[in-house]
């Protein structure tokens, strides 16, 4: 059988330098655990649009459909800053979201020990947190008709319209009970049914996908504004948290920080099943481009291996390799290694983008 294939974008800023990092997990991962993957490259972004003025070219955009799985650095830096909107570096990453379809955003919280200090909140209340949010990424407010602002009399209005289709809740709602079956069997979705009816139809349709199709899936249904408060209260309550494009920006920002660093974050966007495989997906951090330490190999790589740990077990079914890489990362961690992000009140020397690479791999060898 032919090796699964994984096309890599690694953009602009800190995106190749925390890529390079990842190229050699995954080289790792081919060498000592005989998981070879077919690896491309390819550019979007800023890079893509100085080699094509386009910040992504079509051939790049069918190379992503045809992946198994796409993962991306970080796109964007003031060099472009002055681009017009529709070739801005962004412009390369909302093309791939929209044409792969990529409707389910899944943005772990998960709190490494060795960081627990950096959260906001009490270590106790974070330590050992480990949620997953699903946040529908392809409709709700964001692109609801109409829109714009009017003119009504003699003032401005401002218009955007929640809506969500029967279709758009059920198959984000399948993606999240899918996940929660390969955690704890856990799912909370939050909405604002009390006074939205974009809120009653999705409490519905969840509650009906699940009284069908999920019956092992235990579902609980919260307000979204409690749901805010519960995060911050006691974040371990919850497993797998399924909400709307727009509670689901706040909450999962809100829910990421409470286990410190961007340079930490790791995500995924998952589209539709294709006919006998993975969804179709994109991995990648959740930080920028970083361009106020750009070149100077101070970035973490950890969010960037960390979403591919998340391509080896939601697209490659390799759930076992995936928890022996964030074990890589947890050791490294515990042992004191720190990238300058991550430097907390106590002082010492960070380590570079590169040196933590080799601490992972270190750790890797060492778990085998
Ligand atoms: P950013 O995430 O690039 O940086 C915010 C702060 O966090 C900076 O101080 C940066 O040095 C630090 N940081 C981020 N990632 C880090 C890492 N891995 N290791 C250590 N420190 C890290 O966000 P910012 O500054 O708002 O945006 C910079 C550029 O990135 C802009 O052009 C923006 O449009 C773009 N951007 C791209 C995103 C993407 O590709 N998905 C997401 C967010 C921003
Ligand atoms: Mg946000």
């Amino acid at each position: 059988m032919a090796n699964p294939s994984l096309l890599i974008l690694a953009g602009d800023g800190i995106g190749p330098e925390v890529m390079e990092q990842v190229k050699r997990v995954i080289g790792w991962f081919g060498d000592k655990r005989d998981l070879a993957f077919d690896v491309s490259e390819d550019l979007v972004g800023g890079a893509a649009y100085d080699a094509h003025g386009t910040p992504l070219h079509d051939d790049t955009m069918a190379k992503a459909l045809e992946a198994d799985a796409v993962l991306l650095g970080a796109v964007g830096g003031p060099k472009y800053d002055d681009l017009d909107f529709s070739v801005k570096p962004e412009r390369g990453l909302l093309r791939l979201r929209k044409e792969m379809d990529l409707f389910s955003n899944l943005r772990p919280a998960q709190c490494f020990d060795a960081l627990a200090d950096f959260s906001s909140l009490k270590k106790d209340v974070v330590a050992g947190l480990d949620i997953m949010i699903v946040r529908e990424l392809t409709s709700g407010v964001y692109f609801g008709e109409p829109r714009g602002i009017f003119e009504e009399g003699n003032e401005r209005v401002g218009i955007n319209t929640q809506r969500y289709t029967e279709g758009e809740i059920d198959r984000v709602a399948r993606s999240a009970f899918e996940l929660a079956r390969r955690r704890s069997g856990k799912v909370c979705s939050m909405e604002k049914a009390n006074v939205m009816e974009s809120g009653i139809l999705w409490r519905e349709v969840v509650q009906k996908v699940r009284d069908t199709d999920y019956l092992d899936i235990e579902l609980s249904h919260m307000y979204a504004d409690n749901g805010a408060m519960q995060l911050v209260r006691a974040p371990k309550q919850f497993d797998v948290i399924l909400t709307d494009n727009l509670f689901g920006d706040i909450l999962s920002d809100c829910a990421a920080m409470l286990t410190g660093s961007l340079g930490m974050l790791p995500s995924a966007s998952l589209g539709k099943p294709t006919e006998n495989g993975p969804p179709r997906a994109l991995y990648e951090p959740v930080h920028g481009s970083a361009p106020d330490i750009a070149g100077q190999g101070k970035a973490n790589p950890i969010a960037c291996i960390l979403s591919f740990a998340m391509a080896l077990r939601y697209s490659f079914d390799q759930g076992a390799e995936a928890a022996r890489l964030e074990a890589a990362i947890e050791t490294v961690l515990a042992n004191g290694a720190r990238t300058a992000d991550l430097m907390g009140a106590e002082g010492g020397t960070p380590i570079s983008t590169t040196e933590m690479g080799d601490a992972i791999l270190g750790a890797l060898d060492a778990s085998l």
